[in-house]
């Protein structure tokens, strides 16, 4: 198990328990912190809430929003909805997986990318789209993703 710094998580449970908040809000303050809801962050928040590890488990995995595992660097996002379905989404998520080695929802071993499909990035009409962290590219083909993750590769 990977050693984490706990002490931001014991922070926001504390402030987020006596405020009332709910379980989501908590959840969501932990992504942000972690860029993920790790194992342990999650053990401390059932000790705290009483709350079941199996119940707060339950309750994330049914929002895709959460992660359950680090991410890289530079998390891409290949956009599948409708325009870019039609644009050719599956082709390009092929080229990245291809490019990368790996399938969505997993990270390249050098903790730079990771892979992810998601729903209608609200640019439509750029389709096929992608967003790499907050940069967002549109119209994109296998050589202008080479060049976008050969520069991202440069940067490290
Ligand atoms: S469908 Fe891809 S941006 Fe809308």
């Amino acid at each position: 198990m990977d050693k984490i710094n706990l002490e931001p998580a014991i922070e926001i449970i504390e402030r987020e328990n006596s405020h009332k908040g709910s379980l989501i809000p908590t959840l969501q303050k932990i992504q942000e912190t972690y860029g993920y809801l790790p194992d342990q962050v999650l053990n401390i928040l059932s000790k705290k809430t009483g709350i079941p590890a199996s119940q707060i488990l339950g309750t994330a995995t049914f929002y895709s929003q959460f992660r359950f595992k680090p991410v890289g660097k530079y998390v891409i996002k290949v956009c599948h909805g409708t325009a870019c379905h039609i644009s050719g989404a599956e082709q390009i998520s092929d080229v990245f997986r291809d490019l990368l080695g790996i399938k969505e929802g997993e990270t390249t071993d050098d903790g730079l990318f990771t892979l992810e499909n998601v729903a209608c990035l609200g640019c439509c009409s750029l389709a096929p789209v992608v967003m790499i962290n907050e940069t967002t590219y549109g119209r994109l083909n296998p050589s202008k993703i080479n060049k976008i993750i050969k520069e991202y590769k440069k940067r490290g």
